[in-house]
């Protein structure tokens, strides 16, 4: 009896002891992957912190679709985002030549455009211009399929005039662009390609397999302990644990690898942390300066002019594109009510007197702040102690009862160091407006989604259209203006990471999103396109100043101004 228990009793130590050896065995394991992955981490961390590094690898890379911590869509807006995704497609776009010939390719220096219906015929005003457009490759062969992404602009310097023309691709190396003639003088077409159609194929594929190739920390602490660890929209959920920092109010998602020992709870800010990926050197080709990114016109026909007569009797339809054109160097509104100047403080003032102007998003919305802030010599900012990259800002005018504020938005903002504590969805700050006739909202949210699904800023503006809607809701008479994508200087990096393409697909959505909502549109698109001075994330403050006047025109249709 005795014995058969002590036997069962060593049985039973032998099992827990085997069972002890096991655990111990996977416990080892697993902090020794995690260690790795930490180390690993730290790494491209430390090489990437300071410069963007472009990973060359000789041959194409294959294709590693990352797991991905972010759902595409939310069950509440799957059917409209499929249906409004779905309508703004770009085009099939070849693969890369096999082997790699960047020869066949498109090449702006041999592609031609022609007027049509050019000779003996004079022009108008009123009348629309279309230019045909044959794209060709570097043997000088015609191009059979379309998805480039084609510019065009007609300009005239002395006027101070310019319009953004319509391109259409027929999908054929052909595209054609229609102008309509809106002033009383010469005109000139210009015609940009931006990118190839087989860069587009790289940007594509960019996005598909490497949505995380600019990262993000986050630096944890607890008194004296100290972690970091890399955050995104998509982070591979099957490595490590993620803290979940997904919003409860808005539903915007945003993950971050769990730091070493510390919990989530401990997270103290957020940053832009570096910029990772894999592209060819073939595929480099494919984004050069000067030969086949961003290249203005052919230059041989950079002498197309047009001679525009007056029009005795100008039929003046209400027309949707373009949205408007300059003129004199002023912007003039096609679509919407008539943009009025405020040219000195005392026109701004008279506009802003007794209101609240609340600004929300990236560093192209703080340009806002900036320059109304130096235009009014009475506004005091009360924001010396602040991130100069990131605010909050807030400045007052006592005398005139006037408040603007700045904030920016939230992950995945790219700024250097936002604090937890004032890292805010634009949504969540709408929530907290009171509005009225007096409060005046701009939000300008697009460039910092470039390099994520298409889903992720849909998801975005979503959130802020329901927060928009639901201030128009308590507060009708509050204006609600949103800015619009604009285009940039773009050199091989700026390409993969903030490319014009991919803001001219975010301005589209952004289009969509927006209409019939009550929110005013900021036509920065077309104003920057149109304008004379070269395309620039941060325009230039002659540009600006047109902005804020259309900001001031929503809020102040009115008196006050010119
Ligand atoms: C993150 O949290 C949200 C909200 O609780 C949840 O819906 C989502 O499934 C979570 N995601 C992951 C990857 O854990
Ligand atoms: C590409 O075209 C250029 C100019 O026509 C020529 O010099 C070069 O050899 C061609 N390269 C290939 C791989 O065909
Ligand atoms: C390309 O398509 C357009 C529009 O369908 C057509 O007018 C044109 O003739 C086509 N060009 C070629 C070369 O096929
Ligand atoms: C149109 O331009 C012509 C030639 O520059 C000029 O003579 C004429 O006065 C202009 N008409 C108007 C209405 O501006
Ligand atoms: C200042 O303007 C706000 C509206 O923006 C208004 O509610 C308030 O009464 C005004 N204050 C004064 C002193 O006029
Ligand atoms: C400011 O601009 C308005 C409208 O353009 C003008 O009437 C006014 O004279 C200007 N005031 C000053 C001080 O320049």
């Amino acid at each position: 009896m005795k014995t058969k228990k002590l036997e069962k009793n060593k049985r039973k130590v032998i099992v827990l002891l085997v069972l002890f050896m096991l655990s111990l065995i996977l416990l080892f394991s697993y902090t020794e992957a995690y260690s790795i992955l930490l180390k690993h981490w730290y790494k491209t961390a430390s090489i990437s912190s300071t410069q963007p590094t472009l990973a060359v690898v000789t041959s194409r890379p294959q294709p590693e679709v990352q797991r991905c911590s972010f759902k595409h869509l939310s069950p509440g807006n799957r059917e409209e985002g499929r249906r409004l995704l779905d309508s703004i497609t770009w085009p099939e776009t070849p693969p890369l030549p096999k082997p790699f010939s960047l020869n066949v390719t498109t090449d702006p220096s041999r592609s031609t455009f022609h007027i049509e219906n050019a000779q003996g015929e004079s022009w108008r005003v009123g009348d629309d211009l279309t230019v045909r457009i044959q794209l060709k490759d570097f043997y000088g062969n015609p191009k059979t399929s379309g998805g480039d992404f084609i510019i065009a602009r007609l300009h005239n310097l002395q006027l101070g005039a310019g319009v953004v023309g319509q391109v259409q691709d027929h999908l054929n190396g052909t595209f054609t662009a229609v102008f309509p003639l809106l002033w009383n003088g010469t005109a000139h077409v210009e015609v940009t390609l931006v990118h190839t159609s087989e860069a587009i194929t790289v940007l594509k594929r960019l996005t598909e397999e490497q949505p995380s190739r600019i990262f993000f920390g986050s630096d944890f602490r607890s008194r004296l302990v100290k972690q970091m660890t890399t955050c995104n929209v998509c982070l591979d959920p099957g490595k490590v644990p993620l803290c979940n920092f997904t919003d409860l109010n808005t539903g915007e998602q945003w993950f971050c690898y769990k730091p070493k020992t510390l919990d989530c709870d401990k997270r103290v800010n957020h940053y832009r942390k570096g910029f990772s990926q894999k592209i060819s050197k073939e595929e480099q080709a494919l984004f050069q300066t000067g030969v086949n990114l961003k290249v203005p016109s052919w230059p041989w026909e950079m002498r197309q002019l047009l001679f525009i007569k007056r029009r005795y009797c100008e039929s003046k339809e209400a027309r949707t594109t373009p949205s408007g054109y300059y003129f004199n160097k002023q912007w003039r509104s096609l679509s919407g009510p008539a943009l009025r100047q405020f040219n000195n403080a005392s026109a701004m003032n008279a506009c802003l007197k007794g209101k609240q102007l609340h600004l929300f998003g990236d560093s192209t919305i703080r340009q806002f702040y900036l320059h109304i802030t130096e235009s009014l010599p009475n506004l005091k900012r009360f924001d010396k102690h602040s991130s100069s990259q990131s605010g909050p800002f807030l400045a007052k005018d006592n005398t005139n009862n006037i408040t603007v504020t700045y904030r920016c938005h939230g992950p995945p903002i790219r700024f250097g160091n936002v604090q937890v504590t004032e890292l805010r969805y634009v949504a969540n700050e709408l929530d907290k407006v009171t509005g009225g006739p007096n409060t005046v909202v701009v939000v300008g949210v697009w460039s910092h989604f470039s390099t994520f699904p298409i889903e992720v800023y849909y998801q975005r503006l979503v959130t802020i259209r329901k927060a928009a809607r639901r201030l128009l809701d308590r507060a009708p008479d509050t204006k609600v203006i949103i800015r619009t994508a604009n285009m940039k200087q773009l050199a091989l990096y700026e390409s993969l990471t903030n490319s014009d393409w991919y803001s001219l697909q975010r301005d589209k959505v952004l289009r969509a999103v927006f209409k019939d909502t009550g929110v005013f549109l900021l036509e920065a698109w077309e104003m920057i396109q149109a304008h004379y001075l070269p395309h620039s994330l941060h325009p230039q403050p002659e540009i600006i100043k047109i902005m804020i006047d259309q900001v001031l025109s929503y809020t102040c249709p009115g008196a006050g101004g010119s």
